[in-house]
């Protein structure tokens, strides 16, 4: 039996070079092995868990199924659905929550700190969060997530939601792991922590082009080009350098920097570059995908169809286990 393999991303917008490097790139090498089978969702029904508007929900979720398609998720190879199609997860997320308590919610330091983002929302489906996320893998009876390293609270959780409920009722959910990708902590162009979608001007989308990155990236602060610590936004950029560029480059500007001096103007346009042509073959995919929405319909519907069906399996079995069929 093929091990299997659940991932998402939350509708919140189209995907950063941080989703990219973080999650898809470990989507993509998933689906591309033989040993798995990959189920990739857009997790829509998440992003509800914060104030959202409802026409951006509407718009994203769709976004970032084309930009699955876009990186090379091939619907031939994976499950590519909309988790709110599947309303299994929702009945699942139910019945785990049996096995969880209020205080070990409250405690995680992602509820924490999105209740810090938004004092006024502190919402019971915000406590539900990672419960609900346990739900999307355990019932494909997932083994391995490809996510950021930010995630592994969650993933904790539903590893401790997957052992007592199997304690308790004699199921056979998996102990999902967390699939590490390599350079996937990618940083925010503010100079401080991650690329990330809620920080304005810390990120560059997937589907920017080269005049956006460029202003972009010259938003990214620096400072008189040499010195003894590297460290806020000239650490970011160098961090990205190294990304795009290769660590050699990265080195060079480094020594540079504590030695006699770097010029960031020159960086800067060269970093962009180097994006950018990481980007331009997905923008062109992303633009064939764009021009038939016939297609990405009938993708999506499918995707949505044969994950239905393995959630309706797992579903039967549960609530026979639990008394209720
Ligand atoms: N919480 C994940 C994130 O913010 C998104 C997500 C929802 C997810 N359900 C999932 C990721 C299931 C992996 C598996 O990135």
């Amino acid at each position: 039996m093929k091990k299997r393999v659940l991932s998402g991303i939350r509708a919140t917008g189209r995907l950063h070079l941080g989703n990219y490097l973080g999650a898809v790139k470990g989507m993509l090498e998933l689906q591309n092995s033989e040993e798995y089978e990959t189920y990739y969702m857009v997790a829509d029904v998440h992003t509800i868990t914060t104030p959202y508007s409802v026409e951006d929900l509407r718009k994203n979720r769709r976004e970032v199924i084309l930009d699955y398609l876009a990186v090379g998720l091939d619907p031939e190879k994976s499950v590519i659905f909309q988790q709110s199609e599947i309303p299994e997860h929702l009945e699942l997320s139910f019945y785990l929550s049996s096995v969880v308590t209020v205080a070990k919610m409250q405690h995680l330091p992602t509820f924490k700190d999105k209740v810090k983002q938004y004092p006024q929302n502190a919402t019971m489906a915000l406590l539900n969060y990672p419960i609900l996320m346990s739900a999307d893998i355990l019932i494909y009876k997932g083994e391995l997530v490809p996510v950021g390293i930010d995630q592994e609270p969650h993933l904790e959780v539903a590893r401790e939601i997957a052992r007592r409920f199997n304690q308790d009722y004699g199921t056979d959910l998996a102990e999902p792991q967390r699939f590490k990708t390599q350079g996937e902590y990618v940083p925010s162009l503010t100079g401080e922590g991650k690329m990330s979608k809620s920080i304005e001007g810390s990120y560059i989308n997937l589907t920017d082009n080269l005049e956006e990155i460029t202003a972009k990236v010259a938003k990214i602060p620096t400072d008189s080009g040499k010195g003894e610590s590297i460290e806020g936004g000239v650490k970011s950029l160098f961090e990205l350098v190294g990304l795009f560029q290769g660590k050699e480059e990265k080195d060079e500007y480094e020594t540079l920097y504590k030695n006699g001096g770097v010029r960031y103007g020159d960086i800067k346009a060269s970093l962009s570059e180097a994006i950018f042509n990481e980007l331009r073959p997905i923008q062109e995919k992303r633009a064939e995908f764009e021009g038939d929405p016939d297609l990405v319909d009938r993708i999506i519907s499918e995707g949505n169809e044969e994950a239905r069906r393995v959630a309706k399996r797992t579903m039967e079995e549960v609530r026979k286990k639990m008394g209720l069929l």
